[in-house]
This record gives C-alpha cells, structure tokens and sequence, in this order.
C-alpha cells in the first residue's frame, strides 16, 4: 500500500529533507582534492547531529556510515574509507539520509573534484535532468511507470544507460516505503499516486553499459565496464497539481 501522510507528517518531512540538502551543500562546500571519503563522513555526520536529527543510513542493515560516498566507476553505496582520497578530475555521488521526529529525508547528487573532462561534465548534467524529465506532469493520479518511462527514454536517448538493479522508493517514517520506483519501464505501468504521498526519485546511469557488479563488502555497487556512473536524488511530495521536490 502507499501511504499518504498527514499536514503534521509532511511539516516533519520538510525538515528532514531540509536538514539532507544542506548536508549535501556542506559536503559539496568540503570537497576538495586530497580529502578522505572518511572525513567527509564525519562532516556530514556532525552537521546532521547538529541540526538534531540522526543518520538515516547508519546501521540501515549494518551500512557503516552516514553518506554514500561513490567516486568514479562506483554507482552507489560506496562505503567511506580514510583510504579512498579524492584526486583531481574525480567525480563522487554523495547519497544521504537524515531522521527527524521520525521522518527520514534522502537526496543524492554528483560532484566534480576539481577540472573534470566534458564527457563526465556532461554525464552529470543528463543524470540531473532525468531526474526533471522524470517529474514532467507528475501529479496525483500519475502511473510511477510513467515517471520509470521519461527517465528511461530520456538517458537512453542521450546515449547513456539507466542501472536496473537499484530503484527509488517511497520515504517516510521508513526510509524505504511503497512503491518502489523504477527508473526503466512502461507509462502506464506500476501503481498510482496520490495526493500526499512522498517518494525518492533517483536515477543512476552509467556512461558504458548498464550491468554492474557488487564488491564483496556487501554493499559497494560498481560498473561492470569500469566506465563512470553518477547518481541524483530527491524526496518528491505528490500534490493535486504537481509536485514539491523537498530536498532542493
Ligand atoms: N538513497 C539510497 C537508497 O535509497 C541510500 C541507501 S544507503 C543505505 O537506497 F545504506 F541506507 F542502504
Ligand atoms: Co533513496
């Protein structure tokens, strides 16, 4: 079933989605050649304490941490590492969650490291504006397959390839809820949304082919072409005639 939330949940909601975007703007603002994947952690984690809200994926199933660090050929669920250094011309997917009076947020985004080449540059900017293609006349009634079919078309149409073995979710005092939202599939398809729900909407798509290996940490999820992959996400509120994308 997909759950619609109340007013008094939704103001929670917008919190937590509040407190996850400027986690991500604190992390993007500390981005810099030469730093640990580890210590962004901790950036992220102390920011999210501060604004007296929890992790959302710390301890998620055992994951170790508090964001999703995935640099290069990494699609997601990269785990933080004091051994894992951004290098110039990196790209890192920064994927995080913040609790807050019991509702989580969850946003993910793409960041350069320095000069990065113009096909990443443009691998990026797609990734960002299947996320948008895929919200385009989303409202209540709409299909999730027709969000699942504009982002498909979309990537494919620009030559890149959307991952299958991951999908985005609704969200709420979960961090995973119904539906699960595809980012491949049919309009039409897939179950209908109402008023009031919230879903995270978040594509990864691979510059190479769309299969993808995982490490055995458990959770590491890579391109199997070794090519780069990014990643962007945001908690999406469903209204009567469109959307509020929380975490931007
Ligand atoms: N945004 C990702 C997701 O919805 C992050 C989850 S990481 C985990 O799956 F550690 F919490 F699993
Ligand atoms: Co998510």
């Amino acid at each position: 079933m997909i759950k619609t939330k109340s007013q008094e949940e939704i103001e929670l909601m917008r919190e937590a989605c509040r407190i996850t975007r400027d986690t991500l703007k604190v992390v993007e603002n500390s981005i810099k050649v030469g730093i640990s994947t580890k210590e962004l952690d901790k950036i992220a984690f102390d920011y999210i304490k501060s604004q007296g809200a929890i992790p959302s994926f710390k301890n998620y199933c055992g994951y170790p941490a508090t964001i999703c660090a995935s640099v290069n050929d990494t699609i997601v669920h990269g785990i933080p590492s004091e051994e894992i250094i951004l290098k110039e011309g990196d790209i890192i997917s920064v994927d995080v969650g913040a609790k807050y009076k019991g509702f989580h947020g969850d946003a993910a985004r793409t960041f350069p490291v320095g000069k990065i080449d113009s096909k990443v540059k443009r691998l990026i900017k797609i990734t960002e504006q299947s996320f948008f293609e895929g919200i385009k006349g989303l409202k209540s009634g709409a299909y999730v397959g027709d969000i699942s079919n504009r982002i498909q078309t979309f990537v494919e149409k620009n030559g890149y390839s959307i991952v299958r073995e991951l999908v985005g979710h609704g969200v709420g005092r979960e961090l995973h809820e119904d539906p699960q939202v595809p980012n491949y599939g049919r309009a039409g398809g897939g179950p209908r949304l109402n008023t009031n729900s919230v879903i995270a909407i978040e594509p990864m798509v691979n510059m190479g082919d769309r299969h993808v290996v995982f490490l055995s940490d458990g959770w590491t999820c890579k391109t199997r072409d070794g090519q780069p992959s990014a990643h962007y996400e945001n908690t999406v509120l469903i209204t009567d005639d469109g959307v509020d994308i929380l975490t931007l």
